[in-house]
């Protein structure tokens, strides 16, 4: 075997504070069970996903408008490394090759995003319509189809017009609500023959919390302690009027549905005997999925979010709420508005009850909640920092929507897990196991009540991670971003995944075992494949630098000191293993 170049960059445990209260916790209280074996419901409907700013590319080609993410990822300090998307996976330009990638992996469905300032370069549909970004992705749609993937659109995956950003304030501005929905009319008008399934915001907390509250994300702002709460308002206001619009334009010709996708970690009480600590968890859950799914269920914002933000408002001397109110109408014309719920599922914390004074300097969505977040240091956390593989919580977190909402219909819309390496590694046992256990959890979930319809693996490929720029790898496809080209490789987890597919769940011990063994054992030769294409890439930059003076140093140690010795290490390790190999001979 291969050694694993698994420089794993630094898995500082987020919560630093919380380790030392860690220690005093009995973990062993939460008991999960065991693996279940057994097969999904006919026709659930397994994917992959991604979205447009992530996969593709071609920022700048073709008439299109420009986005919060083009703008703020070009300014400096904002992206690790200054990283951008303005090329990234180049999905623009190689429609046929990833669909191909999909069939390889016998997906029912495709979950991709479609970029409004591609269709409508300033995001007022009065202004311009571009026509070749209506082309591209009717090619993109005619051609899932022609290979029988149902392609579930998303409208909005964070990347608003820069237009809309400057002239109004982005979603801080009601006037969002009118504009977003005279775009999705135009997806519906051009593309609604053909996709049935329309989500019309993706994770909308990020967009609310990283992008006006923490600024973490684009637009990059910092309104602490109402910045979120405003453009979570208008989005939602948005979201019910995009569906309206479907259901009294559209539904009766096209017969789609239309549903939104939230993200949510699930919450556990730390002590679970502790009733503070339970109020805690339910407020943390509250606060992220509840957020948006209560008022869409139910007509207004959770009642623990009305009682936490309005009090700690008055003790700030403010004559109203930092939390937005719905007038009756409005009550009633959002509850309702969702044919199907997606869920995007990563992680989950373990919560305990923490008071924050409530003076006015320090408010913020964070302090609003009285929380603290804890993780179990033996979770395994083989990727991004705040991602550790915590199975049982996907379970809990669908079981928790399906007796807050009614039972709904569920897609998952995104759960999949990253790895940070300095090296390639194709060979990705732990996303292996990270699918195998979460996709169980899930097939309990279903045998528990929950109505769950389908699951979209994230993602597809790899691709810009947000601020994380292309550090962190969340792909079934590896991405060689280094080379002009894009090329893919799977890692192992396409040989597993496909066959979670292709049986529809997990028939035996054995054969799942088997499934595991087989794509490990792939893996390593495409993993030599790599590292030789590699190799001949590094040459080529050495050539460009010894041509280019003005290259920085840093560039010589991210793009060739560290290749090469990944890449000799691998070389090494290889004629060492068949040396100890012919002498066992
Ligand atoms: C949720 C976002 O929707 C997606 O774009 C991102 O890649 C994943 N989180 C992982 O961070």
């Amino acid at each position: 075997m291969l050694p694993r170049c698994a420089f794993s960059v630094c898995h500082v445990l987020v919560l630093v504070l919380c380790l030392s209260a860690a220690e005093d916790f009995d973990w062993t209280k939460n008991n999960h069970g065991s693996f279940y074996y057994g097969t999904f419901p006919a026709g659930f409907s397994w994917g992959a996903g991604s979205s447009a700013y992530q996969t593709e590319g071609a920022w700048d080609k073709d008439g299109k408008g420009l986005s919060i993410w083009d703008v703020f990822s070009h300014k400096k300090g904002k992206i690790q490394q200054n990283e951008t998307g303005d090329s990234s996976c180049e999905g623009y330009y190689k429609v046929k090759d990833d669909v191909s990638l999909m069939k390889e992996l016998k997906l029912n469905h495709y979950r991709f995003s479609i970029s409004w300032p591609r269709l409508i370069p300033t995001g007022i549909k009065s202004d311009h319509i571009n026509e070749k970004g209506i082309q591209y992705y009717d090619e993109l749609i005619d051609h899932l189809l022609e290979n029988k993937i149902t392609p579930i659109v998303t409208l909005y995956h964070w990347d608003l017009p820069q237009v809309l950003q400057e002239k109004y304030g982005g979603w801080q501005n009601i006037s969002m609500v009118n504009y977003f929905n005279d775009y999705a009319n135009l997806c519906f008008e051009k593309f609604g023959n053909r996709v049935k399934y329309w989500i019309t915001f993706n994770n909308p907390w990020s967009v609310a919390v990283e992008g006006y509250e923490t600024g973490e994300h684009a637009p990059g702002l910092k309104m602490r302690g109402t910045g979120a709460y405003r453009a979570a308002h208008h989005i939602i206001k948005a979201h019910a009027k995009v569906w309206h619009t479907y259901d009294t334009q559209w539904r009766a010709k096209q017969k789609g549905l239309v549903g939104i996708s939230l993200s949510g970690d699930w919450g556990e009480p730390v002590d679970i005997s502790n009733q503070k600590d339970i109020e805690a968890a339910e407020r943390y859950v509250q606060f992220y999925l509840g957020w948006f799914a209560t008022p869409i269920f139910h007509g207004d914002y959770p009642q623990v979010m009305k009682d936490f933000i309005g009090r700690k408002s008055v003790q700030q001397g403010l004559g109203t709420s930092r939390l937005p109110t719905f007038s009756p109408q409005e009550k009633s014309y959002i509850k309702g508005t969702c044919d199907f719920l997606g869920i995007g599922h990563f992680t989950t914390r373990y919560i305990t009850q923490k008071n924050y004074p409530s003076g006015r300097s320090s408010s913020s969505y964070f302090t609003d909640r009285d929380l603290a977040e804890l993780v179990d240091p033996r979770w395994p956390d083989p990727g991004s920092e705040w991602l550790y593989s915590v199975p049982w919580g996907f379970r809990r977190l669908l079981n928790f929507v399906k007796t807050q909402y009614g039972n709904p219909m569920i897609y998952v819309t995104e759960n999949g897990v990253s790895e940070k390496m300095l090296c390639t590694e194709l060979c990705d046992d732990w996303r292996i196991q990270y699918y195998k256990d979460y996709i169980n959890e899930m097939l309990k979930a279903i045998k528990d009540g929950v109505n769950v319809k389908g699951y979209t693996a994230w993602s597809l490929l790899d691709k810009f991670e947000w601020d994380e720029g292309f550090s962190e790898r969340f792909g079934l496809y590896y991405v060689d971003f280094r080379n002009k080209n894009k090329p893919r490789y799977p890692k192992a987890s396409v040989q597993f995944y496909k066959r979670i597919v292709s049986s529809n769940g997990f028939p035996n011990q054995r054969e799942v075992e088997n499934w595991r063994r087989k794509a490990v054992e792939t893996c390593s030769s495409s993993n030599q494949l790599l590292a030789a294409e590699e190799q001949r890439s590094t040459a080529a930059n050495i050539l460009r630098l010894i041509h280019d003076p003005l290259t920085s140093h840093m560039e010589m140690v991210t793009e060739i000191v560290v290749p090469t010795v990944c890449t000799l290490s691998i070389l090494l390790s290889a004629i060492f293993l068949m040396f100890l190999l012919r002498r066992r001979n």
